[in-house]
């Protein structure tokens, strides 16, 4: 998607630390949407204050927005308010669960997956991400 490598290093951290958010929520509120909502701010928050990962922080903070605005924890989606590495990040983050085993469900299979991520092309998803994903997936480099 033509990242430079700085860039890949602070999606990467982003990509690892995206939920630590949840480390602030406490337990008895982490199924409640109005504070697990939260926990991308808060994470954000959380990483802006180091160094290291201060660039990793608007990824975090974009790793639930959605295109249709509908995302949390801001609603913001048009044009580019939610930046490239947190487009990538939802992307990435949907397909993992969709082809990874978990106590309530299995994994489907990638034709099955890439349907799911081309059926939310727009809304959920955007649409640029979603086409190198399939690409990638479709020459069997995932
Ligand atoms: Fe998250």
């Amino acid at each position: 998607m033509g990242l430079y490598d700085g860039e890949l290093h602070d999606l990467h951290f982003a990509a690892l630390l995206r939920d630590v958010g949840m480390l602030k929520i406490p337990a008895a509120h982490q199924g409640d949407p109005k504070y697990f909502r939260k926990h991308p701010a808060v994470g954000s928050k959380m990483l802006s204050r180091i160094r290291l990962w201060e660039k990793a922080s608007p990824i975090v903070q974009g790793h639930h927005e959605r295109p249709d605005a509908t995302g949390y924890p801001s609603g913001v989606g048009r044009g580019d308010e939610i930046c490239l590495g947190a487009r990538m990040l939802a992307v990435c983050d949907a397909w993992d669960a969709m082809q990874t085993d978990d106590f309530h469900r299995s994994a489907i299979p990638v034709d099955e997956a890439l349907e799911e991520l081309a059926a939310h092309v727009g809304t959920q998803f955007d649409a640029n991400v979603v086409s190198t994903l399939t690409a990638l997936a479709q020459e069997g480099v995932l």
